[in-house]
């Protein structure tokens, strides 16, 4: 959807009231306003973003290893697990690669990509039946309460409950988490961050009130060359890694892509 789409399901983050667009601003009844930046993306963060969004290097370096095929398989997956949604909100989106695979698959479908980065939502913008907002997943997400049919989560942080609120009644939640082997040729060479094996535990504390209803583990491995692993250490929380003298690797790809439903009593 272009921004303009998205009116009717914003909410302005200061308030809660609907936001309307107009003259390149969206605004509530109360007054509050915010800028459409010329990229594009809509900026509801009220604020500086803060030091840990990721950066322009980091989202160039997420583009090109995702437009190099080795997630492939992954956005498959979730495209498959959202099968029958029309209206997306991906969180943590990045590029919004993800999301715009999806909805390559669905022409009726049209989505928000929502990040706390403004070169993420930069790029995000420009993914065809996307709009694109700058907004912090820890804060009220800026949507009317019921207003998406699913929210889509790969490797970005959850708020179950905020998930719960935007989520229509019959809505999906499709969260994709690394298993201890995803990358793990590329971690364990270069001394990169482990992926915590407690993650499984985690993610049912963050998302009560969800019942999972499908689970799908994708796996690959590709041969990977020293540019494409010096964007993988790059893309990442370790992107200060990136400077080290990259070789080719293989790519191990393992992940989980889970679906859930909201609990009708919770
Ligand atoms: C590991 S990246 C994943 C990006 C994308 N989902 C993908 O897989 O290509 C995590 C993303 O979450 C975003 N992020 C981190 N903290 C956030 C927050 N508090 N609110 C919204 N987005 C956040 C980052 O800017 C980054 O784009
Ligand atoms: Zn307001």
């Amino acid at each position: 959807m272009s921004l303009s789409d998205a009116e009717g399901l914003l909410a302005c983050p200061r308030c809660g009231e609907a936001l309307l667009l107009a003259d390149g601003a969206a605004a509530c009844s109360t007054g509050h306003s915010f800028d459409v930046a010329r990229q594009g993306y809509l900026n509801l963060l009220g604020g500086p973003q803060p030091h840990h969004a990721d950066t322009p290097a980091m989202v160039a370096a997420r583009g090109r290893v995702l437009a190099s095929g080795a997630f492939d398989g992954v956005a498959d997956a979730v495209a498959r697990a959202l099968v029958g949604c029309r209206l997306l909100l991906e969180v943590g989106a990045g590029t919004g690669w993800y999301l715009g695979r999806a909805l390559g698959a669905f022409p009726e479908a049209t989505g928000i990509a929502l990040d706390i980065s403004t070169a993420a939502a930069k790029q995000a913008a420009r993914v065809p039946r996307v709009a694109a907002i700058v907004a912090d997943v820890w804060r009220p997400l800026p949507l009317l309460p019921a207003s998406v049919e699913a929210v889509l989560c790969v490797f970005a942080p959850r708020n179950g409950a905020e998930f719960r609120r935007v989520l229509a009644a019959s809505g999906r939640l499709v969260v994709v988490t690394p298993n201890p082997g995803h990358l793990a040729t590329v971690r364990g060479r270069y001394g990169l961050l482990d992926i915590d094996p407690t993650k499984d535990e985690r993610l049912a504390a963050t998302l009560t009130g969800f019942v999972e209803t499908t689970q799908v583990r994708v796996t690959s491995h590709t041969e990977a060359g020293a540019d494409l692993v010096r964007d993988v250490i790059g893309m990442g929380p370790n992107a200060f890694h990136a400077q080290v003298v990259a070789a080719p690797s293989l790519l191990e790809v393992d992940v989980t892509v889970r679906t859930f439903r909201a609990e009708p009593s919770a």
